[in-house]
């Protein structure tokens, strides 16, 4: 094995596995006796093979592998650089400047309040406000429990519910700040 693969591969294992996407964890029943490094290291070979040393491949290189694994850790975006002859910085600032990618794997519960014009006047600020106070996340962030990710978005296309939210896509209006946090209570309490 060359020093390399060995560096790569001891990279893998260093990056927390245990909230991976659902076409990973599918790849993973169907291999057995591969392990989730097996899984991801052969994956990302193939999706670089096939853009190898093509700087202008990176954003969709990042698309195949958000998709594939559910977020995209250091470990993976130092291989993609490398792959594709770009600088890490480079695959980082992209990943930070799209919010379909993510460095973290998301939350359980992937939360989109709406901060669109309806939502707003009807008070989505006050709502934000308190759901990263109380869970102390940021929009882009996920709790270090692992139960939520919030993301705050521009119009979810049900003005009439204002303000909304979805989980996991399922809607939530008419919210204020207290129906908002009983919403997610019961989310991470397995009531919903
Ligand atoms: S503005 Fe919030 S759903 Fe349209």
């Amino acid at each position: 094995m060359s020093a390399l693969l060995e560096k790569e591969l001891q990279e893998l294992k260093e990056v927390d596995w245990s909230r991976i996407s659902p076409k990973l964890e599918k790849q993973l029943l169907e291999k057995e006796g591969d392990t989730i490094i097996d899984v991801v290291h052969q994956n990302l070979e193939t999706i670089i093979e096939n853009n190898r040393g093509k700087e202008e491949a990176l954003i969709e290189v990042l698309h195949q592998v958000q998709d594939l694994i559910g977020f995209i850790p250091k470990a993976v975006q130092k291989k993609i650089a490398r792959g594709l002859g770009v600088l890490p910085t480079e695959v980082a600032s992209v990943i930070s400047f799209y919010s379909h990618f993510s460095e973290k794997a998301k939350g359980k519960y992937q939360i989109a309040l709406c901060k669109g014009t309806a939502c707003y006047v009807k008070g989505s600020a006050e709502i934000i406000d308190k759901i990263k106070r109380k869970y102390g996340i940021e929009s882009g962030d996920t709790t270090d429990d692992g139960f939520f990710s919030l993301e705050v978005v521009r119009c979810l296309g049900a003005c009439g519910l204002a303000p909304v939210m979805t989980v996991n896509g399922k809607a939530h209006g008419l919210l204020n700040p207290e129906k908002a946090i009983s919403v997610l209570e019961q989310y991470k309490n397995g009531e919903m």
